[in-house]
């Protein structure tokens, strides 16, 4: 009897929202616009599975549930998609964590930070992920998962 090998061709992506992010769609709605998370989150599954990727979601408000949702990513998953957030601007912690698990990462952010205030000008990751995809609302995402689906 032939053995049975089941091959496993999906990969797994980690998304990671950052702090406030369980907000929207109600939060200042003129920026961020009326897409709620869960929205968001259910239109990555659905292009997921058109990409042969399963799409797994987390958001914490707190920096060190990021870091360690980060290096849970490490052994299991392919790659990660980001929007940390007001993370961005401040967290040395959120960028090592990026380095410490050497994985594909891309970040992304709803509104283009650089036409914001200056300090949001500035991630402290933009130079330690593959790159960046700003300013297209919920579409920065999805275009994000193809390009991460590109990388792993
Ligand atoms: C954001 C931009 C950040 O500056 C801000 O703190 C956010 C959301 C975005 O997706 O546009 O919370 O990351």
């Amino acid at each position: 009897m032939p053995n049975k090998i089941k091959i496993v061709e999906d990969k797994s992506v980690l998304v990671v929202h950052g702090p406030n992010l369980n907000l929207l769609g109600a939060r200042e709605t003129e920026t961020y616009g009326g897409t709620t998370l869960v929205e968001i989150d259910k239109s990555l599954v659905r292009l997921g599975k058109e990409l042969k990727i399963a799409v797994v979601s987390f958001q914490s408000n707190s920096e060190g549930d990021l870091v360690s949702a980060i290096q849970g990513a490490r052994g299991g998953l392919n790659g990660i998609l980001i929007n940390p957030a007001a993370y961005t601007h401040t967290s040395v912690a959120l960028r090592d964590a990026v380095l410490a698990v050497a994985l594909p990462v891309v970040e992304v952010h709803l509104s283009n930070i650089h036409k914001r205030e200056e300090f949001r000008h500035r991630s402290l990751l933009c130079d330690v992920v593959a790159g960046q995809v700003i300013g297209f609302g919920p579409t920065s995402y999805l275009l994000g998962l193809r390009a991460l689906a590109e990388l792993i």
